[in-house]
């Protein structure tokens, strides 16, 4: 898929002791592909909501599911494809120009997102068809 794709991050755990637990590190400089202005978090969400419905413009984001299970469907000039994020040792990386969709959110679900610039709703494409319009302008007709 263009633009977007799985980035796996470290997960460290004890080999003798598996009630230990689990630690992932991640060093923005190395494992991030931008430079990280802003970070949020999404929880408390409704099983029966979908959130996103836009696109940005200019903005890049890394989502990791910290707890729970969420589904990502993102729609972009070249194709479309769903990831399922239920581990909190992969990010899924997000470029500009993706719709994005996220729904199924399991309860107690926390989705963190990180992201390259200040929040800007002029970024933001909101509408079905303007995402359409916008990305047959800048990448051709199909
Ligand atoms: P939005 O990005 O539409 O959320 P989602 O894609 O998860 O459905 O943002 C929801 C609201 O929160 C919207 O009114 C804008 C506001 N918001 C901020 O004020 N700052 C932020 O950094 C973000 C991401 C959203």
């Amino acid at each position: 898929m263009y633009n977007c794709g799985l980035l796996k991050f470290r997960k460290i755990t004890s080999n003798s002791n598996k009630e230990f637990g689990a630690l992932t590190p991640i060093e923005f400089l190395n494992e991030i592909p931008f430079d990280v202005k802003r970070l949020y978090y999404i929880y408390d969400v409704n099983s029966e909501q979908i959130r996103g419905q836009h696109s940005h413009k200019k903005l890049h984001q890394v989502l990791i599911c910290l707890n729970g299970s969420v589904d990502v469907k993102l729609i972009n000039h070249f194709g479309e494809k769903v990831y399922t994020l239920n581990d909190s040792s992969e990010g899924l990386y997000v470029g500009p120009d993706n719709w994005r969709e996220m729904y199924n959110f399991k309860e107690g679900t926390v989705l963190l997102v990180l992201a390259s610039e200040k929040y800007d709703e002029d970024d933001y494409i909101r509408d079905f068809d303007t995402f359409l319009e916008f990305n047959e302008k800048k990448y051709g007709r199909k």
